[in-house]
This record gives C-alpha cells, sequence and structure tokens, in this order.
C-alpha cells in the first residue's frame, strides 16, 4: 500500500531505500499540519512537573542548557532571539499526538521512543549535531531550513553542555513549510534554524547502544538468575603464598558461572520489560476504586483504551505492560494483543472474564482509561 506521507512510496520501500540509510524530504506529507498545540500550549506542558523540557539558550558563541520544569515568568524573560524550547514526550499528554504516532505504526512500537516539540524564534535551533536516533521531522507552524551533511567529522564543541559539531559543512539544505516531514537516519549530521518563529515535530525511534542493551540484560539477569550450592574446596591445596588467587579457585569459580544460563524467554522478558518500563519522571494516575462489576459494565459500554502513558508489548504469550509481564493464552492472549496492537479496545465486546479481571486491575493502576 502506497502511504502518501512517506511521498507515495510503500512503506516497504521505504524501508529498503532509506530507513537507516538516507535522509527523505517528504513535501506535504501531513497537509494542513500545524496547530495541535499553540507555542503557549507548549510553554504551558513546559511548566508541567511530569514533562521533560529543555530550554537551550546560543548566545555571543556560547551555549546554554536548561532543564524544566520551568516557572511561567522564564517564558517572559526568553531574549527575542537565539534559543530554543524542547518538550519531549507530548504524546503522553495529547491524546492527538498519539494519534499521529499512529501514522507510524509501520515501523514496530519496539522502536519508537517519543514525540518531541520545539519552539523556536526566528534563527533559534539546538545547533549542529548528530542524534542516534532514527527521526521523522515534521515541520509545525512556521519555516525551518534544514541542512544536512554526511560528513565523518563528529568532533564536538568541547564543553559545551549539549552536543554542538565543531565543523559542519552543508552538503545539502531544505526550507520545510507547514506539513513538510524529513526524514534522518541515525548519525546524519544535521541542523535546523528556525526561518520566523517555527515549531518542529520529532517522532523519534529509539536505537539502544550494544552496551545500553547489555548493561541492562544484567540487571534484568541479577533478579532471575537462581544457582544452587556455595563454593566448595574440598581438595584444598596449601598454597606458599597466602594472599595469591589460586588456579583452582578461578577454575571452580569460572565453572560456577558458567551457571549462568538464558534462552530466548529470557531474552523476549527482558526486552518486553526493557522497552516497556516507563521513564523515570511518569507516574500514573491512580483513579478512584470501582467494583469489577461495575467496571465490567463501563468496559462493555464504553470500551477502554490505554492511558496515553502506557507501552504494551506482547511476544507468544508474554504480554508486557509498563516494565511488567503475565503469561497468557487464547482469548484472553488474543485480546491483550489487540489491546496492545490498536491501544484501546471498542466497546460492545463481550470479553472473556480473566482479560476483564486483568484490564480491572491495570485500570487501578492508572494504566488504562475508561
Ligand atoms: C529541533 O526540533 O529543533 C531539534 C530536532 C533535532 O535536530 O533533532
Ligand atoms: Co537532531
Amino acid at each position: 500500500m502506497k502511504l502518501p506521507f512517506l511521498g507515495g512510496i510503500t512503506a516497504q520501500q521505504f524501508i529498503r531505500e532509506y530507513w537507516q540509510k538516507k535522509p527523505l524530504l517528504i513535501r506535504g506529507a501531513f497537509p494542513g499540519f500545524g496547530d495541535m498545540l499553540t507555542p503557549d500550549e507548549l510553554a504551558g506542558l513546559a511548566c508541567e512537573d511530569d514533562a521533560q523540557s529543555r530550554l537551550v539558550l546560543h548566545s555571543r558563541g556560547k551555549w546554554k542548557l536548561e532543564q524544566g520544569p520551568f516557572d511561567e515568568d522564564r517564558f517572559a524573560q526568553l531574549p527575542e532571539k537565539g534559543w530554543s524550547l524542547l518538550v519531549q514526550g507530548v504524546n503522553n499528554f495529547l491524546p492527538e499526538a498519539d494519534e499521529l504516532l499512529h501514522q507510524f505504526d509501520f515501523i514496530p512500537r519496539t522502536r519508537l521512543d517519543d514525540l518531541m516539540v520545539s519552539l523556536a524564534p526566528d534563527g533559534g535551533g539546538v545547533g549542529p549535531h548528530f542524534d542516534s536516533y532514527d527521526v521523522f521531522l515534521l515541520q509545525g507552524h512556521g519555516k525551518r531550513l534544514w541542512r544536512v551533511s554526511s560528513q565523518q567529522d563528529m568532533e564536538l564543541v568541547p564543553n559545551a553542555p549539549l552536543r554542538i559539531l565543531k565543523n559542519f559543512h552543508t552538503d545539502e539544505e531544505w526550507v520545510l513549510e507547514p506539513g513538510d516531514m524529513l526524514y534522518l537516519p541515525p548519525r546524519l549530521a544535521h541542523w535546523g534554524i528556525a526561518v520566523g518563529e517555527c515549531m518542529t515535530w520529532s517522532i523519534g525511534f529509539r536505537a539502544p547502544s550494544a552496551q545500553e542493551l547489555a548493561t541492562q540484560f544484567l540487571v534484568y539477569m541479577q533478579d532471575h538468575i537462581r544457582l544452587d550450592g556455595i563454593y566448595a574446596d574440598p581438595d584444598l591445596q596449601p598454597q606458599r603464598h597466602p594472599a595469591q588467587i589460586g588456579g583452582q579457585m578461578l577454575r571452580k569459580v569460572r565453572e560456577m558461572l558458567q551457571g549462568v544460563r538464558w534462552n530466548s524467554d529470557d531474552i523476549a522478558r527482558f526486552i518486553g520489560t526493557y522497552l516497556t518500563e516507563p521513564k523515570a519522571h511518569i507516574v500514573f494516575d491512580v483513579p478512584r476504586r470501582i467494583g469489577l462489576d461495575k467496571f465490567r459494565a463501563r468496559l462493555q459500554q464504553d470500551g477502554i483504551q490505554l492511558d496515553l502513558r502506557s507501552q504494551m508489548l506482547f511476544y507468544g504469550d508474554f504480554v508486557f505492560i509498563n516494565g511488567e509481564h503475565v503469561q497468557e493464552a487464547g482469548d484472553t492472549l488474543q485480546c491483550l494483543t489487540a489491546l496492545a496492537d490498536h491501544r484501546a479496545i471498542p466497546a460492545g465486546l463481550g470479553l472473556p472474564e480473566p482479560a476483564v479481571a486483568l484490564l480491572h486491575q491495570w485500570y487501578g493502576a492508572g494504566y488504562l482509561q475508561l
């Protein structure tokens, strides 16, 4: 199926030719896009405790970074030029933003990070840099000049509070207007400069480093290994150097540690919990308690949807939600995987009782909204 917002190519074509490979500019990807959020509303979000926001300031060749949440007066004191406000996870607050992310469902949700919105006055931006992310930069209101470079020189400005490329050589540049979109693969140097006040929506796809995956996997394994026995040395050899770690001990410990094993279920459980683990600043609002009978009736009548902050994935019969997992089968599994895919269950479906009980429990934790 050809996707208009990819410029009329199919998802397969996009992935084959561009994804993780080279940039793609799509003029008029989302015609008329631009007013889901006003600059004032974005600034309002940046004042909330549970939004991750940053203010990047640039003046006389010096970069400054301030972390939110901000006081409202901060925005009144901003200079006319030389700044950019960035708010992460706008999809956690704005249902229309969550809706927009569904357009990108042709890339697995396991790769999705979040939707960030930036606001900058004329000339503003976060400077030339590269990201370890795949990103779709969708132009909201106003215009932005994007410069890209295939340069290999990734030297950064020393001691700057954010990563700015010391040398940037433009290979190509485009001015994006509302509704235009630019896809950039990871590690491609880029530089976005506001042309008049503008807002840019970045749909970011995370790519964890091997080191991060390994470190997190070891954290996960720490809670999941069970090794029996204790170190024993009935065959101990007397040593000339009492302080020396003997070869015999080394061999025995090595053998014990070889008991640390994992299989594909461990890997699946690890990835599922790791990828759905809420970010540190996310707190779910616990709703007023309702009994199971009343919940069942409301579920039947209104349907249910994932809270905007909830992350849900599945693998085989494992279902993951916000860093927790359950193992289910049959109709219940089918109902949960549909919820994970569509982030909602419509009204009027007769759901199996174990599914209703689970949904009731997750509703109680604030993971779902009726
Ligand atoms: C921005 O929207 O200003 C920054 C997006 C980026 O360059 O990654
Ligand atoms: Co970037």
